[in-house]
């Protein structure tokens, strides 16, 4: 591996958080996963990661929700740096700095989504020119979430979640999503899981078409009755708190709660803008919640933001 280009300019990717929209999970798998059934949808908090060529590895995490965010190699965003500078010859070492609005271990995808932009970056400083599928190959090596938020958008993911198929979803969503103090680890919500589950059968999760026709029609209030989270009685069971969270949200009007992938950030579904405005302020008066984030849903995947011409 060489330096050779510490004057290539720094590469800043934009990457979105993700809500799932229907979470099924199929029975533990022999190599420690489960068979998901999941509608990915692409939410409009972002971080946003640079990374610059160096001369030796690095990560700084700045902004109001970088605490807790390892910067060594157990950073999920400097793994897939150096799994891709790996197999690409004569490229690394990168500085990789992580400005983060996603909430940490909220169930809401930051990790794997400043991995997922990590990979994009750099894709685009190394000149690889990666196609889609490639880098949504490499991201699939790292974690499951990863390859969408590569995607971006409305999308199932089968298998452990990295399998992809896109949705039809017309429109758009308003989100509120309640953040809560400190985060939940997502291999012991699926441990939670199995252990409430016990030793029944376990179908084989699939798609709902009620959910699919839901989203085709574009309306909030005909997703809302067909949100669904089976992680979400895990996450309660770990943190029992979030059900005065989830009564809430409902009680100031959201057309429907549920918990986000393993949580603890508790999402609503509202009509429209000015409805997420009085319920992000209901919300924060309350007082149950650490914080309150408004967005919608679907944006865009990863992307390289244009550089500034001075
Ligand atoms: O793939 P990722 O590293 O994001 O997964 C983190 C953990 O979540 C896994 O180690 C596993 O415990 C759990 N998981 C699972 N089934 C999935 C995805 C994740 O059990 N389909």
């Amino acid at each position: 591996m060489t330096s050779a280009h510490l004057d290539a300019p720094p590469v800043t990717v934009r990457v979105p958080a993700k809500v799932n929209l229907e979470l099924l999970v199929g029975p533990l798998r022999a190599d420690g996963y489960h068979d998901l059934s999941t509608v990915f949808q692409a939410v409009s908090l972002y971080d946003e990661v640079t990374v610059a060529d160096a001369l030796e590895w690095g990560c700084t995490v700045i902004g109001p929700l970088a605490d807790g965010v390892p910067v060594d190699g157990d950073n999920l965003a400097v793994r897939a740096a150096k799994a891709l500078s790996s197999d690409a010859r004569h490229v690394g070492p990168v500085h990789i700095t992580i400005r983060k609005a996603i909430p940490v271990a909220g169930g809401m995808a930051g990790g794997s989504a400043d991995a997922a932009a990590t990979l994009v970056a750099c894709d685009r400083l190394w000149g690889l020119g990666l196609s889609r599928d490639n880098l949504e190959w490499y991201a699939a090596q790292l974690g499951s979430d990863i390859p969408f938020l590569i995607a971006g958008g409305t999308a199932i993911g089968s298998g452990r979640g990295e399998s992809l198929a896109p949705v039809l979803a017309r429109g758009t969503f308003q989100w509120v999503f309640a953040l809560a103090e400190g985060g939940l680890s997502t291999p012991a919500v699926f441990a939670e899981l199995d252990r409430l589950r016990g030793d029944g059968p376990v179908p084989e999760p699939m798609p709902t078409p009620e959910l699919m026709g839901a989203l085709r029609t574009g309306k909030a209030a005909e997703l809302a009755p067909h949100l669904r989270n089976d992680l979400q009685a895990a996450a309660l069971s770990l943190r029992p708190g979030l059900a005065t969270v989830l009564e809430e949200g409902i009680g100031f009007g959201a057309l429907a709660g549920i918990v986000s992938g393993s949580g603890p950030t508790v999402a609503f579904l509202v009509s429209d803008v000015e409805a997420g405005l009085d319920l992000a302020v209901a919300l924060t008066a309350s007082g149950v919640v650490r914080d309150v984030r408004r967005a919608h849903g679907p944006v865009h995947g990863a992307h390289v933001l244009p550089t500034s011409v001075d």
